[in-house]
């Protein structure tokens, strides 16, 4: 089973992917955990292209296609086979955040991009997507508390660039049904319990 991560930055999916990640281990469950972008050799060296901070001649197009070269690496050459030895994978980020960020943010054509997802993505459909919404107030209230980490290069792009993103993804998960919307501003532990019940539905489903 393919579960992915989705959310703005600060979010929280980070902490979530790792308790989910621990919870499946106590179970002793085949399990793979992977970021986005990267998770190859290949897809690492371009997450390191796209996350430089020098880079801020990048243009939209370039970035749209090297974070969907990144991703269809890692889906052949990682997730696919996983899948097929019955592993769950969890992928932090996916498929969904080049439609919120490089189509709603970035104001790339939306039929475009979500057609070079499916290209990028092909059998990989996620079984099930967990959206960890949080308003665009409370993203910068996160990055001013964690001043001391330095922002990458998307994070330091402005903040209605985020609320376009947010639009972006509450309209997949208005429109898609595996998309699970879950309230970011709850406990770690209340955002926990959401996202192992859920799973459990879908797990009694198959
Ligand atoms: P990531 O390192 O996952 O940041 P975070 O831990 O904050 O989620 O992702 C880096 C940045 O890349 C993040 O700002 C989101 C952005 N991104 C896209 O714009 N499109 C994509 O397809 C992906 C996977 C990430």
């Amino acid at each position: 089973m393919l579960i992915t991560f989705e959310g703005l930055d600060f979010c929280g999916k980070s902490t979530q992917v790792q308790l989910l990640e621990n919870y499946f281990k106590k179970q002793n469950k085949k399990i793979i955990v992977i970021r986005e972008p990267g998770g190859t050799q290949i897809s690492e060296k371009i997450r390191k292209i796209l996350l430089d901070r020098n880079h801020s001649e990048m243009k939209d197009e370039t970035e749209v296609l090297l974070f969907s070269a990144s991703r269809a690496q890692l889906v052949r050459e990682v997730i696919l086979p996983a899948l097929k030895e019955n592993y769950f994978v969890i992928s932090d980020r996916f498929h969904d955040s080049s439609i919120a960020y490089q189509s709603f943010g970035r104001e790339l054509n939306f039929d475009f991009v979500v057609q070079l997802q499916k290209f990028a993505i092909g059998e990989a459909i996620p079984a099930i997507t967990f959206f960890i919404d949080i308003p665009v107030e409370e993203v910068a209230k996160r990055m001013s508390k964690v001043k001391h980490i330095e922002l990458d290069r998307i994070e330091t792009s402005r903040l209605d660039f985020y609320e376009r993103v947010r639009k972006g993804y509450l309209y997949l998960a208005e429109n898609e049904k595996r998309i699970k919307l879950i309230d970011g501003t709850l406990s770690i532990e209340e955002i926990h319990m959401q996202i192992i019940s859920e799973i459990e539905k879908q797990l009694e489903r198959n």
